[in-house]
Order: C-alpha cells, then structure tokens, then sequence
C-alpha cells in the first residue's frame, strides 16, 4: 500500500502548515521523510519506557543508517508523567544536548510523549522544531495531529498548555503492532468519535469493520486513521485555537473527563475509556431532551460494545465511590465552561453533533444522580 500524505493547511499567510504521512515503513525511512525536514543531521527523540521498549531500537538504528546524530530522552509511562517535574527534566536535557532552535525534537509514543514534548518545544528557546511520531491508536487519530500540548495539574487535566503545531507527523501504522489490546480499543473510541461528530457513513462503515480496525489489518486501519485525520484536519484547519467547531472534537470528553478525574487520571480508567463511556452518555442525555433519537443511542452502544469497548459506568472498577456531587464538581472544571455554565457537545443523530451551550448544571446532575443508581 502507498504511503498517504495529508495536508494541514491553516490560513495559508501563516508558517503553520505540515503534513501527516500515513503507512508504513516511514520511521525505517528517515531519508525519505525526515532529512528533508532538518537543518542539520541532529535530532532529539522524546519517548516513554514501554515505548523505548519496542519502537526506540528500530527507529535509532534507522537514523544510524541515515547519518543523523541522535540524543534520547525516556520518562516513565503514563498519564502521570505530565507534570511540571518532567517537563523541567525534558527542557533541561534538551539544552544539555545542545538542541537549537532549528533542530527537530521527535516525540516518539502515545498522546502523553505528544503532549508534554509539543509543550517543551514551545518553549525551548521559544520555540523549535518538533515532530509527532505517534506510536497509540489515539494518538495517530487525535492527539498528534492539532497543535495542542500541554501538561495537567492538581486542578485537572490539560490546564497548562500551549497550541503548538508540529513540523510534520510521522503516522507509522507498523508500531501499532506492540501496543496492547486495551490501549487499541482505547483509541478506537476516538476512531468512532469522528463518526458520530459528523460522518454517518464512517460510523456505518465502521460497524463492518471495526474488529478489522483493532486486529490492524493492513487496509482497515489504515483507513480508519486516514479518515479521522482528515476530518480532524478539516476541523483545525478551520479553528485552531477552539473559538468554535474544534470544541466538538470534544463529543463524549466532558463527562468522560469527570470519571476519569474521579479516578485520578489513573490506569482505572484510561482516556479512551473515558471518551467511549462520555460518548454514550452524551447520546443518552441527548435523547432525554428529545434531542436524538434512542434508536441511535443504541446503535452506538451496541457497536463500542461489539468491540470490547466500555459503554456504562458499571463497566468501570469501583464504580461505587462515584458520586454525583463529586462528578459536577470535576465537570465544572470544563475548558468549555463560561459564566458557571456547561457547554455540551451533543448529537442531534449519530454524524450530526452540536455545540450547547448554557446548559443548567442542575439538569446534568440529576443525569448522573440516575445513571448512578440504574
Ligand atoms: P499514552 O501515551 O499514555 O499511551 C498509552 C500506553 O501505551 C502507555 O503505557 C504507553 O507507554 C504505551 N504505548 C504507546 N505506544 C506503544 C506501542 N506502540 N507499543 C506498546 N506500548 C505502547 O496514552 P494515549 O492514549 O496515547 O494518549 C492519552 C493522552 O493523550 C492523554 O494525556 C490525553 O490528554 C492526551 N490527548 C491529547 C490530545 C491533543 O489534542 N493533544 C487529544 C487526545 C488525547
Ligand atoms: N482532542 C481535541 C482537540 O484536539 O481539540
């Protein structure tokens, strides 16, 4: 299969513009892919432990291959390494190593190697290169493509950050292959996502072809990426900084955010999870307003479950300790929130969702009041 690359084009006056390269075989191809991008043979690779694992040998004998000097940077895997410690750590190493402004810093990893290596390139000596080479489902799907980087703090996740756009991504369907069946049905949430944001057809087709999805084969998953990059493209493209339409990239993440903040961000509940859960019950809370059909409530429900994905929160450990007090009060912590209120993103129908705002918090509470006792 041929190699796929894939525009991002902001308002073309600006700098920000790359490409996604979507195939295979592209991080064994530093050549072809990303000589071209250097100023000079030197690059620095961030990674993760379980990362530095499978994919860090193959990729660093490829650049020895190629000619290109390279340093490394492993921090431990997991959400809890997005904090400010290891950001001072990365910062510090890459001055250490010498990284210029010009030179290219690859995050080789998952959305949270993305997140807090964007975040550093913003700020090493104001700004240097940086290059996505997402290695997780989610992160091929969403996190590398968009510019947004950041780190959590105790107040929540995500809170200190920057919109910093990568040079290019190295999308290489091939790392996939180490990534455990958990994080893949993770990530395929985010696939189903882009279905139920704004393409009937893709849900449709992904309900033939989801098991193909997770098993990677070749041609499916490769289409699937390609389909949820392009839609993600389309949607940043047309507002980078969220002033409207990127906030429903969001489908399914406010309430999934709260269980997963109710569950420390921890591996009781990873991302995707969250997101899959977040996203049935949008389609329920749509559809006791009368805003979505129920039939379609079902059909997404029956489909995340086909796949092994979460769906209810009596599918999570511990569900018990949940309250609803605790819940809200971690939903209005909510980048959306304005004026104390809720914004939802919610559907109308499956491919069709909408952004509400001003909804009354004493509505979603008594959402998930029920949803806790059922
Ligand atoms: P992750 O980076 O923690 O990766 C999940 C796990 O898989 C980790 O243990 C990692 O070490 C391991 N792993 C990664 N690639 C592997 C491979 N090829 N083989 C074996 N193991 C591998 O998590 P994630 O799900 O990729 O990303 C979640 C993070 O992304 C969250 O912090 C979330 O906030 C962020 N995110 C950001 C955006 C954005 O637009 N910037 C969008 C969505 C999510
Ligand atoms: N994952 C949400 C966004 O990139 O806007």
């Amino acid at each position: 299969m041929n190699n796929i690359t894939l525009p991002v084009r902001f308002n073309p006056s600006t700098p920000q513009q790359y490409d996604i390269i979507i195939g295979n075989n592209i991080l064994k191809n530093p050549d072809k892919y990303l000589s071209p991008l250097l100023a000079r043979a030197k690059v620095a690779i961030v990674t993760d432990e379980h990362v530095a694992a499978f994919q860090l040998e193959p990729f660093t004998n490829s650049l020895k291959e190629a000619g290109i000097n390279f340093d490394t940077i492993i921090i431990p895997a997991g959400e809890e390494s997005k904090k400010f410690k290891t950001l001072e750590m990365i910062l510090s190493k890459l001055l250490a190593f010498g990284i210029e402004r010009r030179d290219a810093v690859i995050a080789l990893g998952g959305g949270v190697v993305g997140d807090i290596t964007g975040f550093a390139c913003s700020m090493l000596r104001r700004g240097c290169q940086f290059i996505q080479a997402p290695t997780t489902i989610l992160a091929q799907v969403d996190s590398s493509v968009g510019g947004k980087t950041a780190i959590n703090s105790t107040q929540g996740k995500n809170l200190i950050g920057a919109f910093y756009q990568p040079r290019a991504v190295f999308t290489d369907i091939d790392t996939l292959s180490t990534l455990p069946q958990r994080e893949r049905r993770a990530g395929y949430a985010e696939i189903v996502k882009y279905g139920l944001l704004g393409d009937r057809e893709f849900f449709e087709w992904l309900e033939k072809h989801g098991k193909d999805v997770l098993a990677l084969e070749v041609q499916s998953i490769s289409y699937a990426v390609r389909r949820s990059c392009e839609m993600k493209a389309q949607i940043v493209e047309a507002d980078e900084r969220e002033n409207g339409k990127r906030a429903l990239l969001n489908l399914g993440h406010t309430f999934g955010h709260a269980l997963e903040g109710a569950y420390g961000f921890s591996s009781k509940l990873i991302h995707g999870e969250g997101v899959s859960i977040g996203m049935v019950l949008a389609f329920e809370y749509a559809a006791a307003h009368q805003q979505c059909p129920h039939s379609d409530v079902t059909l997404v429900k029956d489909h995340l479950q086909s796949v092994g994905c979460p769906t209810e929160i009596t599918d999570i450990v511990d569900h018990h300790h949940l309250s609803a007090d605790r819940l809200m009060e971690l939903m209005m912590q909510d980048k959306k929130v304005e004026d104390g209120n809720l914004t939802l993103i919610l559907p109308n129908a499956i491919g069709n969702a909408v952004i509400k705002k001003d909804i009354p918090t004493s509505s979603v509470h008594a959402f998930w009041k029920q949803h806790l006792t059922t």
